[in-house]
């Protein structure tokens, strides 16, 4: 006898997805290493060193962390050729927006005009960008969106004590976004992500006050536990570390990025391997970095259409997470 009950139809989703296009937006305001050093104890030679920082962008107070997401959320738009109504989905990463409630998810897709998506604001710190790719590609493969945007957006000065000289020369401001859509072959892996909670005070910001971090031990913890995570990130795709043409782990210090690509060249990842150091001129923008850098290696043409990427982020939860995608 046939079961009466109804079912439910199998979901229209696709086998692959991939990152149709990518935009940016970072304030105008450039912040030297020197500039830092009138107001705070701090050299051009200590950040050079101990950070890789040469300058950074520091919103002014009118400018808002939406006014960033949605310039760069329009940027992308415009770069994959996608019209905002065809958007159903709009993620977006970040961990300073200045209210709790309402979030800046469904402000900003109003603003670039995309009608009535699934808005949902992501925090996974500076790790929040891959997640928010992994369950943009997700959904859409399971049919529940057909173009989703991701939108990593943060404005870290109004979250950092200006007289904290190890955070106040790290962090800036900006905004980094990627539209994602259906593709007949892969084109963004699986993501591999994870968290260590029993590592939450290493980074925490309280009451929506200033972000606190244990420098040195998140230093530790990053540059011998997210290597690994980013050669499962490799093998959940099928990949080889020397199949990697670009290598973007989150920009929080240029010690930190260079220590995850010597590990994966050991590994057997490619010697031309290009890696990101966007944090030089960036600075650190926690969930905006990867799709910053992306953005910016696109446009300086260190990175083209076709190549495969690698990104990892990892930060304060402690989380992290990381998958390959194919440039586009
Ligand atoms: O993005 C989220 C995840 N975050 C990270 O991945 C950040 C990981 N950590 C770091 O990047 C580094 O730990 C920092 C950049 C935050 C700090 O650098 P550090 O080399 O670990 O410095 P430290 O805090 O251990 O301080 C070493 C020394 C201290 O002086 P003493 O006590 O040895 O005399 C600090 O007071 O450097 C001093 N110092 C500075 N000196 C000049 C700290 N900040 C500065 C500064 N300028 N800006």
């Amino acid at each position: 006898m046939t079961d009466p009950r109804p079912t439910l139809r199998r979901p229209q989703g696709t086998t692959g997805t991939r990152i149709l296009g990518v935009g940016s937006a970072q304030p105008d305001k450039i912040v030297t290493n020197d500039d830092l050093s009138q107001i705070m104890d701090t050299s051009d030679q200590w950040i050079r060193d101990r950070v890789g920082i040469i300058e950074r962008r520091f919103a002014e107070k009118d400018e808002l962390l939406v006014d960033f997401a949605v310039a760069a959320g329009t940027a992308a738009l415009a770069d994959a050729g996608v019209d905002p109504s065809e958007v159903d989905t709009v993620i977006l990463p970040n961990c300073t927006m200045p209210s709790l409630i309402p979030n800046a998810s469904a402000q900003v897709a109003a603003r670039i005009g995309i009608p009535n998506p699934g808005a949902f604001d992501l925090n996974a710190a500076c790790a929040g960008f891959c997640y928010g790719l992994g369950v943009a590609s997700d959904l859409i493969k399971a049919g529940s969106s057909k173009k989703a945007l991701v939108i990593g957006a943060e404005k870290l000065t109004d979250s950092v004590d200006p007289t904290d000289r190890a955070n106040a020369i790290i962090f800036a401001d900006g905004a980094g976004a990627a539209v994602v859509g259906a593709a007949d072959e892969p084109g963004i892996g699986p993501v591999v992500w994870g968290s260590a909670g029993e590592l939450v005070d290493l980074i925490y910001m309280r009451d929506h006050k200033y972000i606190y971090q244990e420098g040195q031990s998140v230093f530790r913890w990053a540059t011998t536990q997210i290597a690994p995570i980013a050669l499962q990130a490799l093998a959940a795709a099928g990949l080889d570390p020397s199949d990697v043409d670009v290598l973007i782990p989150h920009q929080a210090n240029l010690r930190i990025v260079e220590a995850i690509a010597k590990k994966l060249r050991a590994k057997g990842a490619r010697e031309d391997m290009v890696v990101a150091d966007d944090i030089k001129y960036s600075g650190n923008t926690s969930s905006a970095s990867i799709p910053l850098a992306l953005d910016h290696m696109r446009k300086a043409g260190t990175v083209k259409s076709g190549d495969l990427v690698l990104a990892v982020g990892f930060g304060a939860g402690l989380s992290y997470a990381g998958q390959a995608f194919v440039c586009p």
